[in-house]
């Protein structure tokens, strides 16, 4: 039974939080095939502060989000507490694994893992803030190759009252490229009594099973998810059959029901770039959808595919 504090999920698989990718529309889809948690893609602890319409946006969650789970970033454990005052989910995730060097010179994301003593402050003023609520912490091996401190990092979160863990195996200086240490992932897992989930690289059910007699309690899987939210279903040995249009349709059908058509259209461009990877004729395709102009110009491209 995979559990974050005292909130059990439905399955060990979780859906990470991708800025541009993990709309509402998208986390009710890897829900339906079985994800344990879905999140919102980061946000300014300071935005929500400042009532930003577009961080209010990112924040809204769906119905079949049950648990829900927000991710918000921040430096500040004032400023950190007040955001998370104002939040309705059931769990709250701190990321301290954002790479992005606007957010790092800020302080904030993987900037954190290079000032522990700020984090755990962070992390002590977010939890008295969540009550009861569940708090998880998601970062990196450390910044960069020859500051590698996951694992003492990960016991100064769990000394500092965080929930659980996600660790993705690569350092901030990597951003994306290279591969996920799993085995520094695993070492961490094993230095911490609270769960742990691993992250990176991880897409199929071979891939899960390396994890085998380690201490993770769960996946979270992120660009392997992108056009493929039927992911969740396979790695739990579900066989199954899908029809790229009908996906994508489904998925414009969902999002039309929170946001307008002129929005619609430009979210879901790259994603039906993602669903259609692989299939005969992308290049063209790619250029027909970038150059439509109309939800329904979009909506005709692909269904004549
Ligand atoms: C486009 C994109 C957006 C991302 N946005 C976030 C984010 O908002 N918050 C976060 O903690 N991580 C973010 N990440 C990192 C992922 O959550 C994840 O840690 C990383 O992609 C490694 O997992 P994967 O190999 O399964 O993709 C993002 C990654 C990508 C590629």
């Amino acid at each position: 039974m995979t559990k974050i504090g005292d909130i059990t999920l439905s399955s060990p698989y979780l859906l990470a939080p991708l800025a541009g990718y993990t709309d509402i529309a998208f986390r009710e889809m890897a829900r339906e095939y079985g994800a344990g948690l879905t999140y919102t893609e980061m946000v300014s602890a300071k935005g929500l502060i400042y009532g930003n319409e577009k961080t209010e946006d990112l924040l809204r969650l769906s119905p079949l989000e049950v648990p829900s789970a927000v991710q918000i970033f921040g430096c500040e454990p004032d400023v950190m507490a007040k955001a998370i005052s104002s939040i309705k989910a059931d769990i709250i995730d701190i990321n301290m694994g954002c790479p992005v060097r606007k957010i790092v010179s800020n302080g904030e994301g993987s900037a954190l893992m290079k000032n522990p003593e700020l984090a755990q402050r962070v992390v002590e003023s977010c939890k008295k803030s969540a009550g009861s609520r569940p708090l998880s912490v998601k970062f990196r091996l450390g910044f960069d190759e020859e500051h590698i401190n996951c694992v003492d990092f990960a016991k100064k979160m769990e000394e500092a009252g965080a929930d659980a863990i996600t660790l993705h195996g690569r350092t901030r200086e990597q951003f994306y490229s290279g591969v996920s240490n799993w085995d520094k992932i695993k070492e961490t897992a094993k230095a911490v009594s609270i769960p742990l989930f691993a992250n990176g690289d991880i897409t199929t059910v071979e891939d899960v099973k390396a994890f085998d007699d380690s201490c993770v309690s769960g996946f979270m899987i992120g660009r392997g998810a992108i056009g493929r939210p039927e992911i969740f279903s396979e790695l739990q040995g579900l066989e199954i059959k899908v029809d790229k249009v009908e996906q994508i349709l489904r998925h414009v059908e969902r999002l039309r029901e929170f946001l307008p058509a002129h929005v619609v259209v430009n979210d879901m461009k790259k994603h039906i770039c993602c669903y259609m990877k692989g299939v005969r004729g992308i290049k063209e395709l790619k250029n027909a959808v970038y150059n439509a102009k109309t939800l329904s110009e979009l909506l005709q491209i692909v269904s004549n595919r």
